[in-house]
């Protein structure tokens, strides 16, 4: 008998993308600026990046083909309010051609409306530095759901604001590239307010609407888990990492330490109505009394382990499927089961494609795990459909399932495209499909034993 992992009756399968990382030509953002500042480490441009401005819709072909029933896409605001106040209709148009052909092929458009860009005209008045300019997000959040509401009902208020937040405030390694623990603590609260008020705005003008946002997750596990030096750095950046913001967007309240320094939010309570996870990696961390920026704790990636490709920071380092199920978990518990979850990213960088296979077999056997053991999974997004201009990596790193070549803007479908292809079409992980795709993963997805059939 042939042993298959099925997944629920409608669950939404699909793949996540970014404006400024598909489209190409958005010069209006401080991305780009950060770009001309020479700070894209290979020294390349975003240019036309996947050139989905210009034609998405070939793209979606694919995701088509693969029977996608989801596709996560972020509208660029520099595009839509180049100046303050001003707003671009033709661009509005060229959003709502790109969703009705979605809709056309049967794809759930889900919008994510800020994700990691805004206009300069923004950025340069301080951005979510400043509290008083939240309502300018709110404003822009307001204007695209009247909009689009009759093309869209799924909506994800900002991507990763604790990513937008730490690299950008704390580590310096994205714009404004600033390092001040201060200030990355406000503008994370300033990005949970602004998602607050948005959640309240969209409610009110498409009550139907499914609206959240999304966090990065990643496990930081003790380098000796047997030290309390190095469990008690792990679990203090994990909790400012992973928990506080969500403990916040929960509650209103940031947990200890950070509650001395951040008030509550209010009316936080319930302005979601799912949890988007976005997980890619872990790392093991070693307490370091030199390591102050990184509060005394060494990241690292351990030698002996799968990897994404090699060379690149401990960003892109171990594969680590359990650590999907561990944070679906997590999530799960800590928000005592209150809504349910979307993957809305998770991805390998792998050039050769060489390893994503198994990888994503193995992290959606961990998926199916989580709904076995009764959490409630709606849908999985792999990041991403195509290979597109990863932000300060720019063409180094490739997430897609189908390759670009930059400069001829040509496809190439991966083998991980046509194996997600045929796991959407039968809603499943069958034994057939890995020991075609990966067959070293059939004991970690089946387990040892020959006969069971295992159904959600
Ligand atoms: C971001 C994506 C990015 C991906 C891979 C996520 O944190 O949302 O924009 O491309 O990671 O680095």
């Amino acid at each position: 008998m042939q042993r298959v992992l099925r997944f629920p009756k409608e669950f939404l399968w699909g793949t996540a993308s970014s404006s400024y990382q598909c489209e190409g030509g958005n010069k209006n953002n401080q991305w780009y600026r950060w770009e001309q500042q020479g700070h894209i480490l290979s020294g390349e441009q975003c240019g036309a990046a996947s050139d989905w401005w210009r034609q998405a819709e070939r793209d979606f072909e694919l995701a088509e083909q693969m029977e996608n029933n989801a596709l996560r896409l972020s509208l660029e605001w520099s595009r839509i309010e180049p100046e303050e106040g001003q707003w671009d209709t033709t661009a509005l148009e060229r959003y709502r051609a790109m969703l009705v052909d979605l809709r056309q092929r049967s794809i759930k458009p889900i919008i994510t409306l800020h994700h990691f860009t805004e206009p300069l005209w923004f950025a340069d008045r301080g951005g979510f530095t400043n509290e008083s300019n939240i309502h300018f997000f709110v404003r822009y959040a307001s204007c695209m759901v009247e909009a689009l509401h009759d093309l869209c009902d799924f909506w994800m208020t900002i991507n990763e604001p604790n990513v937008y937040a730490v690299q950008g405030y704390e580590f310096g390694v994205f714009p404004p590239g600033e390092q001040n623990i201060v200030r990355t603590l406000n503008v994370s609260r300033a990005l949970l307010q602004a998602h607050v008020e948005a959640f309240y705005a969209i409610r009110r003008l498409q009550p139907e609407a499914q609206i959240g946002y999304c966090l990065h997750y990643r496990l930081f596990d003790p380098a000796n888990a047997l030290s309390p030096l190095d469990r008690s750095v792990a679990s203090l950046q994990e909790t400012l990492f992973n928990w506080s913001m969500l403990q916040a967007a929960e509650s209103g309240r940031f947990p200890f330490p950070v509650s001395t320094l951040l008030s509550p939010i209010a009316k936080a309570a319930g302005t979601r109505d799912f949890h988007g996870i976005n997980y890619y990696t872990r790392n093991m961390v070693r307490f370091d009394a030199t390591s102050p920026a990184e509060v005394f704790g060494k990241r690292f990636v351990q030698s002996n382990v799968r990897r994404n490709d090699p060379g690149l920071d401990e960003d892109f380092g171990e594969i680590y499927p359990e650590g999907l199920y561990r944070v679906l978990k997590a999530v799960h518990q800590r928000t005592r089961g209150n809504k349910p979850l979307y993957i809305t990213e998770n991805g390998f960088s792998d050039t050769l494609d060489d390893r994503r296979p198994r990888a994503i077999l193995e992290h959606l056997a961990m998926v199916h795990r989580a709904i076995s053991n009764g959490i409630p999974v709606r849908g999985y997004l792999h990041w991403s459909l195509v290979d597109n201009f990863e932000w300060n990596n720019g063409w180094q790193v490739r997430f897609g399932l189908i390759e670009i070549d930059p400069h001829t803007q040509e496809r190439f479908p991966r083998r991980s495209a046509s194996m997600f292809g045929e796991i959407c079409r039968a809603n499943a992980i069958t034994e057939d499909i890995v020991e075609r795709y990966a067959p070293e993963a059939s004991e970690s997805i089946f387990g040892k034993t020959q006969t069971a059939l295992l159904i959600v």
